[in-house]
């Protein structure tokens, strides 16, 4: 059922995805760097092979690609790695995509990779701890000797000492139309929101309306960490924006 809503929301969202970021060419560019400088601090292989798990329509897999890694790169939702494809050879980029759930890994993606990478918070659309921890599992199947996991998500810890009910409006002005973005977030006793994502589009007085929702667990950084471990993971650390300067926190994991 959630795995059903989630792929739902993304096909849906896969055309209208870009218009969350203020320019999204710009946070290509700007997290593929960001990405590449962890990978040489923190990675203990040659770190040629990327597989990205929570592609959606490209935005870390295109500028890594650009950088010189082999990326494979799959989703869940099968219309955004339509979208990611498209994009990827609109900039000339080679990427080999798939669709893929992240909790079935092994038997849907070959091969080992040197770095595994699941960006812009992907993994708390798993709600409980049981499917996180299969998650886990599965990325590191996927994982050579002594390779490294990159993940981002939402900064929790900080969200739930007051559990916003909104973000913050993202506008974008086009020649023909205005659009706005943001979500408002309905959260149920468990740490567990609904997300509404409203779009408008529209002209002078006249916007059109489209609404799509999907569910988020507001994990912590502790209770993610001690998932990770179960599931074989060492050397488990957090970088936070101070000091990577990317948006969310990221967790690094090896594995052994
Ligand atoms: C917020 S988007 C981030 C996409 C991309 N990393 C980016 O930054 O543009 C979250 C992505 O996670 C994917 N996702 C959610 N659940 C998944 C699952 N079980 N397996 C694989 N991908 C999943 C969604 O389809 C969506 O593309």
């Amino acid at each position: 059922m959630t795995n059903d809503q989630t792929k739902k929301f993304y096909d849906e969202l896969s055309a209208d995805y870009h218009l969350i970021f203020g320019n999204w060419d710009n946070a290509i560019k700007r997290q593929s760097k960001i990405l590449d400088n962890i990978i040489q601090k923190y990675s203990k292989n040659e770190s040629k092979t990327l597989l990205d798990c929570s592609c959606g329509i490209g935005t870390q897999a295109i500028g890594l690609a650009n950088l010189g890694y082999k990326v494979h790169a799959t989703d869940l939702s099968p219309k955004a790695i339509v979208r990611a494809r498209l994009e990827a050879n609109k900039r000339g980029v080679s990427i080999s995509f798939d669709v893929a759930d992240f909790k079935k890994l092994e038997d849907q993606v070959e091969g080992t990779f040197d770095i595994v990478i699941s960006c812009d918070n992907s993994l708390p659309h798993l709600l409980t701890d049981e499917e996180l921890l299969l998650a886990a599992k599965n990325i590191l199947s996927k994982m050579k000797s002594n390779s490294l996991f990159i993940a981002s998500i939402r900064d929790y810890d900080q969200l739930l000492e007051d559990k916003p009910i909104s973000t913050q409006p993202n506008v974008k002005d086009f020649t023909k139309e205005r659009t706005i973005s943001f979500q408002v977030w309905d959260w149920d006793e468990n740490n567990v929101y609904t997300v509404n994502h409203f779009t408008l589009k529209g002209i002078n007085e006249k916007f059109d309306t489209f609404l799509r929702t999907t569910k988020y667990r507001a994990y912590k950084r502790d209770e993610m960490s001690k998932i990770f471990k179960e599931a074989g993971f060492i050397e488990i650390k957090w970088l936070m924006p101070n000091e990577s300067e990317y948006y969310q926190p990221i967790i690094i994991a090896l594995k052994p």
